[in-house]
């Protein structure tokens, strides 16, 4: 088994593959959650050779529905691997006029509206734990992927491979049931409620990260404006795959800037400081 993979790569729609780098080992750890979405490529990264385990969360041929991820054996088999710091991709909906199909946003908070309907957390059985989730993305994360991010857009635009695309960060992500988009009126209510964007992925993947003690931040790339449009054409998945596809040279280019800055700040202990939070988590270990 590989245990010195520090960094996982989570996939979204689009991004089913990292085509390029080296694989260095395949696993399919069976976990007490069951077998994540597909095999884990170990792969070799840029001149460091930074070593990263990637993980398509919709399996091969994106065959898994939002619902049906099992982001428990997922979360579970990348920290199986050694994995500290994730870093999730996802196709989103925008729901604000100035977020345009193919720019990237960087999330910092969630509102959950899937409560409920997945399995979000490893504690049951009588194991009763309350976790820290204010703020759903780990703060240091999300600044060294914001400062790498800005390193290369100009004025947060890059003109790549003819696409004008543009960095929002600091934004409100909510997350949906699926698999049907929203209808005209969820789509207002969420623009109401002060929500950015839109996807059916980041959680329970957010909450179990968190439990398993692994810093997580997800990289959005807006695909579509949803529902709320008057007079717009609604959301389809032939706009979400067309976008995704075409943004996966920008969202590379992302992931070159950031990996050398996670690896040294792990080098240097940044996430350290992680381990260990879920001891004061869990209500059974009171006296
Ligand atoms: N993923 C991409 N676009 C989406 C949308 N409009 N709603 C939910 N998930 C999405």
């Amino acid at each position: 088994m590989t245990s010195d993979v520090r960094i996982g790569i989570i996939g979204g729609t689009g991004l089913y593959e990292l085509r390029g780098l080296t694989v260095v080992e395949e696993s399919y750890p069976e976990t007490p959650w069951g077998y994540p979405s597909s095999k884990i490529k170990i792969m070799k990264h840029g001149e460091n050779g930074t070593k990263i385990a990637f993980l398509p969360r919709h399996g091969i041929g994106h065959a898994l529905n939002p619902s049906e991820v099992p982001s428990r054996a997922n979360i579970a088999a990348l920290k199986h691997l050694g994995v500290k710091v994730i870093v999730a991709y996802s196709a989103v909906g925008s729901l604000q006029q100035e977020i345009k199909p193919c720019d990237f946003v960087i999330p910092s908070q969630i509102i959950d509206r899937t409560k409920g309907i997945r399995p979000s957390t490893f504690f049951e059985n009588g194991i009763a734990a309350h976790v820290m989730f204010g703020d759903p993305f780990n703060a240091d994360l999300t600044n060294i992927i914001c400062s790498a991010c800005e390193s290369i857009f100009s004025n947060n635009k890059i003109d790549a491979d003819g696409i004008n695309v543009e960095l929002h960060m600091d934004k409100t992500l909510v997350c949906m049931e699926g698999p049907q988009f929203s209808t005209r009126a969820e789509s207002r209510l969420y623009r109401s409620w002060g929500c950015d964007i839109i996807n059916m992925t980041v959680l329970p993947e957010a909450k179990l990260a968190r439990e398993a003690e692994i810093a997580y931040q997800m990289i959005c790339m807006a695909t579509d404006y949803d529902s709320w449009k008057q007079n717009a054409e609604v959301v389809t998945v032939d706009l979400v795959i067309s976008n995704s596809r075409k943004n996966i040279e920008n969202a590379k280019k992302l992931l070159s800037a950031i990996l050398p800055e996670i690896e040294s700040a792990l080098d240097k202990g940044k996430f350290d400081d992680i381990f260990g939070t879920m001891k004061s988590s869990d209500m059974t270990s009171q006296s």
